[in-house]
């Protein structure tokens, strides 16, 4: 397949930066798998907070880096023009890579922030601000000039906006805790269960679009389904993180409903992966981005959608509540969402960039599976932990050393599994390091 314009190729050095930054995550998820095993492990040169900051930080930065490289991918062809400016993106690129290597190298030297995910010191989070509203700017004057408006850019747009917007409460940090915590979540929860759930729908529409060959009508009006659900259930589901913190009661009603349906918007993208599969008008060679395509369907629904309503009810919460259980969803919801998606794109436009007709499917399908089943078992392992941890901990009321003792079968399960992740991932990411290095060019 050729590259239908020239601007497109800027998104490769935002999935190289992505995935150089994946695999660092993943390092540092090992080091604290083992650290729960053997808390020696490096202390106090790195110890077990400042790996976790790194580890759950490079997994956001990287998840940044691989929806914006989609963004430039995709844009252009949407649009039908080229991206506004390439040197405004290669500039906000280098920006960002300098921010987030401080920001790593920083935290490694304890200069840090303190809020889990928020971490950044306030320098390096207008350094992000500015990076996104460089990227934003790009984005639209790209759209303006651009022959066409579609679904999938306006809804990419208003997801990459949201994600703007509400990084802006990182800023706000009130003394009191409960205050703190609230907006806290405006953070994590409205991102993650709210405008980059846009992104995620945004994305999938338009692999499915180019996978499929099926109308782009079919596919805007299932994303704009998708919207609705998303706002109609994940505001309010906010609700779900305000039993426990200090905040007025109403919140266990409210937050149990609309969380509860939080499931929908996942489960209207499996219907409308598998309404589009099943339609498909032409056979795409590339068989690998198809199966992280439906990959990301399916395991966003299971980590997101089953994990999550598994512990969102109150009654159950009441349990769970920073266990293990929620450390299972963590693991499964960010992998299955929004990992996989940005593989999907990774996996379906690197090849086309790089003027060769397909990667190496056998090893890039041996790559998803081998990622895929290590991130389930990790997943039971850790859900497998926090039932006994829940039980021993919050109904038997055993200490919460005593009950980590009973829990170290699990741990060792979920190093296994991590270590078999990166297995999978370092054969994905050869791939992607060789795509093209070796083939003739198409063009
Ligand atoms: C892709 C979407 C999602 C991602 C990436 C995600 C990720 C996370 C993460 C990382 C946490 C832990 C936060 C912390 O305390 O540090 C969390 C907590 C939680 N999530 Fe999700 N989540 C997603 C969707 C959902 C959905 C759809 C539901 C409900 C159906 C849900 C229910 C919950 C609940 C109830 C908690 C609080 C757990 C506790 O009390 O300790 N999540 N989520
Ligand atoms: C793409 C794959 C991965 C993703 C998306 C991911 C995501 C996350 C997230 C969101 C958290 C914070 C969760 C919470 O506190 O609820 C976390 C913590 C953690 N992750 Fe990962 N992770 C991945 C891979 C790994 C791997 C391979 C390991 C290796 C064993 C690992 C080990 C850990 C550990 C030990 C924690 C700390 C949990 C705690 O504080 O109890 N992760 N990860
Ligand atoms: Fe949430």
């Amino acid at each position: 397949m050729k590259i239908q314009y020239d601007s497109q190729r800027v998104a490769y050095p935002f999935f190289i930066a992505a995935m150089v930054l994946f695999g660092a995550q993943i390092l540092f998820g090992l080091l604290i798998g083992v650290q729960y095993i053997w808390p020696e492990t490096l202390f106090p040169a790195i110890p077990f907070n400042i790996a976790r900051m790194i580890h759950i930080n490079l997994l956001v930065v990287w998840l940044i880096f691989g929806f914006m490289g989609s963004a430039y991918y995709l844009l252009p062809e949407e649009v039908e023009g080229e991206i506004y400016s390439v040197k405004l993106a290669y500039l906000h690129c280098v920006l960002f890579v300098i921010g987030g290597a401080t920001a790593i190298v920083g935290y490694l030297f304890r200069w840090h922030d303190g809020r889990e995910f928020l971490e950044q010191p306030t320098v390096i989070k207008v350094a992000i601000v500015i990076v996104v509203l460089m990227f934003i700017y790009n984005m639209i004057m790209t759209m303006v000039k651009g022959k066409k408006t579609t679904g999938v850019t306006v809804v990419l747009l208003i997801g990459f906006l949201g994600l703007a917007v509400f990084y802006l409460f990182a800023f706000y940090k009130p003394d009191n805790m409960v205050v703190d915590k609230y907006f806290w979540w405006w953070v994590v929860h409205l991102w993650v269960e709210g405008v980059w759930e846009l992104i995620m729908a945004a994305i999938l529409a338009f692999l499915l679009i180019k996978l499929t060959g099926v109308d782009r009508e079919v596919a805007e009006k299932w994303l704009y389904i998708i919207v609705g659900l998303t706002f109609m259930t994940g505001i309010i589901g906010t609700g779900h993180h305000y039993y426990w913190i200090g905040t007025p009661e109403f919140w266990q009603t409210w937050g149990a409903w609309f969380s509860a349906i939080e499931v929908l918007p996942f489960a209207a993208m499996v219907a409308f992966t598998f309404k589009m599969i099943s339609k498909k008008t032409r056979e795409h060679p590339n068989r690998a981005a198809i199966l992280w395509t439906v990959g990301a369907a399916v395991l966003s629904f299971l980590g997101a959608g089953v994990w999550g309503f598994m512990h969102t009810l109150p009654q159950i919460n009441y349990y769970t509540h920073g266990t293990q259980i929620t450390a299972s969803h963590g693991h499964l919801a960010f992998f299955g969402a929004y990992v996989v998606i940005c593989l999907a794109m990774i996996s379906y436009a690197t090849p086309i960039i790089r003027g060769v007709k397909v990667s190496n499917q056998k090893l890039e399908i041996f790559a998803f599976w081998t990622m895929v089943v290590s991130m389930l078992f990790m997943t039971f392992a850790l859900t497998g932990a926090g039932i006994l941890q829940s039980y021993l901990q919050r109904v038997l009321a055993y200490s919460y050393m005593e009950t980590q003792g009973y829990m170290s079968l699990f741990y060792g399960l979920r190093l296994f599994f991590g270590v078999t992740f990166m297995f999978g991932l370092a054969i994905y990411l050869y791939d992607f390091f060789t795509i093209g290095r070796k083939e003739k060019h198409l063009n």
